[in-house]
């Protein structure tokens, strides 16, 4: 989810519709706002996108002071009594909450017991608690305060009270929340860039923080009272990216912008003698570690199984990569001196900063690699390393994908040499042909889309095979084919499909195959061999110098660890038109949102 907030002397309506449009990434299976103005708090929610939400705003009702919310739903099904904000009995507090709140249930045994819940969600449960609480005799603020002391769980929320709109009440834990500080007005915000339209300067708010946000002052609090003051920063964004442009789809766009990613990579962390030397502080921690431990989930996941071919084959380290909410409740035995590698597009997932908050209490080192640098993640590690792919708009990511393997492969260069290791290996020249590779492709996109056509127009499963690097792409494949185009699709090690999942090929049935690696070339043929002979229908993709008659596409050569940057492009573009003619929503599949802030 995602909330917004306006306090100043314009029309608050219109700026929480833009900033959550920019927020729709978070969620968007409901909307609502709140506006503030002499008559009242009126409140609009519906079901749906924003676009839907604007449908039923009254376009009449303007006032400078306001909340607003994109949800992703966890407690309580998509519908417009459960989308924010949420009110109080009496309708005089209004709110809006990103997080879960976990105790919500014991919360309203212990003390709601009278009142009647509208909605079916946790967080009404706070703005009921402020309303007791002011019943009681407390000051809002007083209210507010000890009703965030009870609450177990996550929370950036905002919250109005109808008997002064001179102020809205902010705070924040381990869900993300920024306090924009412009000119006569103060904003409030899940991400910056929701409210740039207003001001670049922003201000972290930490965990277990609360802030009184008024026109022209803000005052953040611990939870015991203590006041802290915080310079903000300058959010270095830049509106026009995240525009469309002329493309149909920010999938398509981000698909195309790769190439510039990678040459960006390139440049960005290129000496002037042409060589790559990364941060000695990272360089050090990389070095005296005798495990590293790659910490990810989703797309970024299968990023960090590659890294961590990277890293061991180039660089000769051991890595293990572990499901961030997997490791949280299930942590293996770590080596002596480990260090941690999160791996997050938004810097902003819950189940890594789990992750992160616990291993930095044991006193261990963290590294992030986001494309997000002042993120949650980013802020909170000891070491950063920026993916420099530019805003990734689409929930199905892509470039950030291909942009963190482009980054692991020049920390694997860098620990090598920090450690003495002697590299036949140029990541410059080979990330260069890599860039090239994917220029090529992306300007074949009638081909992919053709055999998105051909195998997947009618199919209600799919199934990619590779082996070796190969394998990990698959996974990415057929998340993306899942994930855009409802296709049940997966990915699995070409050897291991005839240890079961063989007894789902039929006739037709799609099975991409990618064949980039040398060693196992004969191999993986020999596996498309035994799923044609059970009837499916398989499309091989493979690569210059590897392929033979009868192969779908040949990609162009790239060194052969680095193969899984190129291969990716293809299977991008197949997911996206497969999900084009299915007349899917491309760009935001149903029941997903692109940075998941709850756990
Ligand atoms: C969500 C998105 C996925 C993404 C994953 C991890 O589930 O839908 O596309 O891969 O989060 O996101 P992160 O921002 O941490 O890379």
């Amino acid at each position: 989810c995602g909330i917004v907030g306006y306090i100043g002397t314009e029309n608050a309506r219109e700026i929480l519709l833009k900033g959550l449009e920019k927020l729709e990434y978070r969620g968007y299976d409901s909307a609502g706002i709140a506006v503030a103005n002499e008559d009242g708090v009126h409140v609009f929610k519906e079901k749906g996108r924003i676009a839907a939400l604007r449908d039923v705003v009254d376009a009449t009702v303007d006032g400078p002071v306001g909340i607003g919310h994109t949800r992703w739903a966890t407690h309580g099904e998509p519908s417009r009594v459960n989308a924010h904000p949420h009110q109080s009995e009496t309708e005089r507090f209004t709110l809006v909450h990103n997080g879960v709140i976990e105790n919500y249930e014991q919360l309203k045994r212990e003390y709601l017991p009278g009142v009647t819940q509208k909605s079916d969600t946790d967080t009404e449960v706070i703005v009921q608690l402020v309303e007791l609480f002011v019943t009681k005799g407390h000051s809002v603020e007083e209210a507010f305060r000890q009703t965030l002391s009870l609450l177990k769980g996550s929370y950036a929320t905002a919250l109005l009270d109808k008997r002064d709109t001179d102020i809205v009440y902010v705070a924040k834990n381990k869900s993300p929340l920024l306090i924009g500080v412009g000119e006569g007005a103060n904003v409030i915000a899940s991400d910056a860039m929701a409210m740039l339209q207003v001001t670049n300067q922003f201000v972290e708010i930490m965990d277990e923080e609360m802030v009184l946000v008024t026109r022209d002052d803000i005052t953040i609090k611990t939870l015991d009272g203590e006041v802290k003051n915080r310079a903000p920063y300058t959010a270095e964004l830049d509106a026009s990216d995240i525009e469309k442009g002329t493309y149909p789809h920010f999938m398509l766009k981000e698909i195309d912008e790769q190439p510039f990613v990678i040459r960006n990579i390139i440049q960005k962390y290129q000496n002037e003698d042409g060589t790559v030397h990364l941060d000695d502080d990272i360089r050090s921690a990389m070095k005296s570690s005798d495990r590293i431990y790659v910490i990810a989930a989703g797309t970024s996941y299968h990023a960090g199984l590659v890294g961590k071919q990277l890293i061991e084959k180039i660089a000769q380290r051991p890595v293990e990569v572990h499901i961030a909410s997997e490791f949280l409740y299930n942590m293996p035995l770590l080596s002596e001196n480990p260090l941690f590698i999160f791996i997050s597009q938004s810097g902003e997932t819950a189940d890594l900063r789990g992750v992160l908050v616990d291993v930095k209490k044991k006193g261990y080192r963290a590294l992030t690699i986001t494309n997000v640098p002042g993120s949650t993640l980013s802020r909170e590690a000891d070491f950063t390393l920026h993916t420099y792919g530019g805003p990734e708009i689409a929930v199905a990511s892509t470039k950030a994908y291909t942009a963190q393997m482009a980054v692991f492969t020049l920390l694997a260069v860098d620990t090598a040499k920090a450690s003495g290791i002697e590299l036949d290996f140029d990541p410059i020249k080979e990330l260069g042909i890599v860039a090239n590779a994917m220029e090529i492709l992306c300007d074949q996109k009638d081909r992919f889309e053709q055999i998105a056509r051909d195998y997947l127009s009618v199919t209600r499963n799919c199934f990619f095979i590779g082996r070796a690097a190969d394998y990990f792409v698959c996974l990415e494949g057929a998340l993306k084919l899942k994930e855009i185009s409802y296709i049940q699709a997966e990915g699995f090690a070409g050897g291991e499909l005839k240890h079961g999942t063989i007894a789902l090929i039929e006739d037709g049935t799609p099975v991409i195959a990618i064949a980039t690696q040398e060693h196992v070339n004969l191999s993986i043929r020999g596996n498309v061999k035994e799923v044609a002979a059970r009837g499916a229908n398989p499309c091989i993709i493979s690569m210059e110098g590897l392929e033979s008659e009868g192969d779908a596409f040949v990609l162009p050569k790239v060194h052969e660890l680095l193969t899984s940057l190129v291969t990716v492009i293809p299977l991008q573009l197949i997911s996206y038109y497969a999900a084009l003619h299915r007349g899917c929503d491309v760009d935001k599949p149903r029941n997903l949102a692109k940075s998941v802030t709850v756990e």
